[in-house]
């Protein structure tokens, strides 16, 4: 590097460089701690709701149980607008089950996460009223899912492949 050519410049110039080095390595490890926290906080969520579902096919369902679950969800709902920070997505050598499209087609996947938590609004607007059923779990369901479908890695046996 021209930069550096002069002895003279050495210091300066690996002072700058470490600095520069440094920097990289925070900002990708930021990146690799997103993607991290948003996996765990992805598998709450899908704990959560698993719960959920199962509770509401109860013939005498819990409704304490229900709404500690929906709330849960609807939380980790509204923060997961922060999860997919720049940085954190597929190609920065890390693993994320994250597809590369959220990053480069953000409204599509700002109009799914809108439409998720209208349907988690709702769901705790029922629970409110002690009225949530399976059908209404169900429909909140299919909006992970339209989600999913679009912008989460495919997990299929192949994946067992590398896919
Ligand atoms: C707007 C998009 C979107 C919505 C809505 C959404 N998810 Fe996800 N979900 C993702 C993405 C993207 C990943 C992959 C995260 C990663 O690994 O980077 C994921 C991952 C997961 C995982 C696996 C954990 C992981 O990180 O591999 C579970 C479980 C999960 N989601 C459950 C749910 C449930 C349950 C709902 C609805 C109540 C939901 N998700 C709604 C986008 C979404």
């Amino acid at each position: 590097m021209k930069l550096c050519a002069t002895s003279k410049m050495l210091t300066v110039c690996g002072l700058a460089l470490g600095l520069m080095a440094t920097g990289a390595a925070v900002a990708q490890q930021s990146g690799k701690d997103a993607a991290h926290d948003r996996h765990e906080n992805f598998e709450k969520m899908g704990d959560a709701f698993e719960k959920l579902e199962k509770e509401t096919k109860k013939k005498k369902p819990d409704n304490t149980v229900i709404q500690r679950e929906v709330a849960l969800i609807s939380q980790l709902g509204k923060e997961s607008v922060t999860w997919f920070p720049a940085g954190s997505g597929p190609g920065n050598g890390f693993k994320t089950e994250s597809l590369a499209e959220v990053w480069t087609q953000p409204e599509a996947f700002k109009d799914l996460q809108d439409k998720f938590l209208a349907a988690s609004a709702k769901l705790s607007d029922l629970a409110a009223a002690n009225t949530v059923t399976h059908a209404d779990v169900e429909h909140t369901g299919e909006t992970c899912s339209e989600c999913h479908k679009k912008f989460r890695k495919e997990s299929s046996i192949f994946s067992i492949f590398g896919g």
